[in-house]
């Protein structure tokens, strides 16, 4: 009997790919995806813990879900990294939901779902074995640009962060499980790859003959996949930036020169609070190499301000950071308290109107770079693959090797559908503040 599941996907990327797994553990059962909740048998709410704002969001949308709840039944769930952190008590504040379970246990869905149809059930463990290694294969393609869960989990403890306690100790997947999974995903359509970690440079897999391989070494295997013509990875700690990963991006031609690498704060003081474990002239020397190894390398980060202690000084190092850095665009949030990490216990926290208006001024100088970034390929010839529908039927969209979105306008529906999963040679002709406008460079489209 075919039954309808929704699943909604909160935060990171790694989430995302958690939602399809989830999905691939219940299609056997008989499960297909549908895009509402309101005629679902099964909700998933696949959460998110790292800020308080993200978490609250779940709260709400159980809201929603209890007046769909009482019109017909359903079995509403509870996934992801609130999950983890609150079990029990999502039972006590939500009686709507049926099930509570982490991000390491959604290979135990089929038989906690059996368990939740007879009784309110909540599990959190930390299993032994790793779920990837009773995951079944991917029921549905994954898209053009697929995402690869190559690491999990974190084991540097920065002051502020909860993932260490959400997503467990650092774990790397095997490296022939990993290029299998990816030969999967290159025969059933993919020609991106963006691997996935909490700390994806951290990845030390086990190696096909014994051994332990590095970031590096993996990617430069994956890039022997044919078919396969971009590979992306995130997100990466400064500290885990090893010389043969700084070098793979000059030697590994589908590796593209984009990179997302976070800062978190420009000031030494605030990194040695934050445990962060790196300077400000070490990271800024470490996207030097990176400039090196590959000219055109774009680069991105993220940024908390207002972390305990933060003064006016340390701010104004961040924003010389900035300044010195040239990133291609970034990711800036105020410091949120999370329990149980160590920067919540710390007695100088900062002001919410003092984190707002650092907030305000930042964000003002991440916008101008990503501006004079994009404003500098205006007239550059760059590869697009065109990964997803444009705004009406004959426009293509996709993404240049920096990530940026980019647009095309074609002639006709048919033009603009014959360049999707493709790549093809595009003129930037035009820089809008998140997205570019181009125009095919060749006449016809190079194949894939
Ligand atoms: N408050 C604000 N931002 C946070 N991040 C992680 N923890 C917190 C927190 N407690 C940010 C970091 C990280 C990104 C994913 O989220 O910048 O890189
Ligand atoms: Fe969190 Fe990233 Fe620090 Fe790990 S490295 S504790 S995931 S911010």
């Amino acid at each position: 009997m075919t039954k309808r599941l929704f699943v909604k996907n909160y935060g990171c990327q790694m989430n995302v790919y958690d939602g399809r797994r989830m999905a691939d553990v219940l299609a056997p059962l008989g499960y297909v995806s549908v895009a509402e909740p309101d005629d679902a048998d099964l909700v998933i709410l696949n959460t998110c813990h790292i800020r308080e704002k993200a978490a609250e969001k779940v709260y709400s949308e159980l809201g929603r879900l209890a007046h769909l709840k009482r019109r017909r039944r359903m079995l509403i769930a509870v996934g992801g990294c609130v999950a983890q952190a609150e079990g029990e008590e999502v039972l006590a504040r939500a009686p709507v939901v049926d099930l509570v379970f982490g991000p390491q246990t959604y290979h135990r869905l089929p038989e906690l779902i059996a368990r939740a149809e007879r009784a309110r059930t909540v599990d959190t463990d930390f299993p032994a074995d790793p779920k990837f290694d009773s995951l079944p294969g991917a029921a549905a393609p994954q898209g053009i640009a697929a995402y690869l869960t190559v690491q999990e989990g974190c084991d540097r403890f920065c002051a502020f962060c909860v993932v260490p306690y959400t997503r467990g100790a650092e774990y790397s997947r095997p490296v022939s499980d990993v290029i299998a999974e990816a030969g999967r995903m290159v025969a059933g359509g993919a020609r991106e790859i963006m691997l996935l970690g909490q700390n994806v440079n951290a990845y030390h897999g086990a190696g096909p003959q014994g051994g332990e391989w590095r970031l590096a070494r993996l990617i430069g295997a994956l890039a022997d996949i044919d078919g396969l013509q971009r590979i992306r990875y995130t997100t990466s700690h400064p500290a885990d930036m090893d010389d043969a990963l700084i070098a793979a991006h000059g030697e590994i031609d589908k590796l593209m020169p984009y990179l997302h690498l976070p800062v978190q704060s420009g000031s030494d003081r605030v990194l040695a609070r934050m445990n962060r474990k790196y300077r400000a002239a070490d990271y800024l020397r470490i996207i030097d190499k990176l400039r090196k190894a590959r000219p055109d390398i774009a680069l991105a980060s993220d940024f908390i301000v207002g972390h305990p202690g933060e003064t006016d000084a340390d701010f104004a190092d961040t924003l010389r950071l900035v300044a010195a850095a040239r990133y291609a665009g970034a990711y800036s949030f105020k410091y949120s308290m999370r329990p149980g990490t160590p920067a919540a216990e710390m007695e100088d926290q900062v002001p919410e109107p003092v984190k707002v208006e650092r907030l305000a001024r930042l964000q003002d100088a991440i916008d101008a770079g990503q501006a004079a970034f994009n404003r500098a390929t205006v007239g550059r010839v760059v590869p697009v693959l065109f990964d997803r529908a444009g705004r009406g039927a004959a426009q293509a969209a996709g993404r240049s090797p920096y990530l940026q979105a980019v647009h095309v306008d074609c002639a006709t529906p048919a033009d603009a559908a014959r360049l999707h999963g493709r790549i093809a040679p595009v003129e930037l002709v035009a820089a809008k503040q998140n997205s570019l406008a181009g125009r095919l460079a060749a006449v016809a489209a190079a194949p894939a």
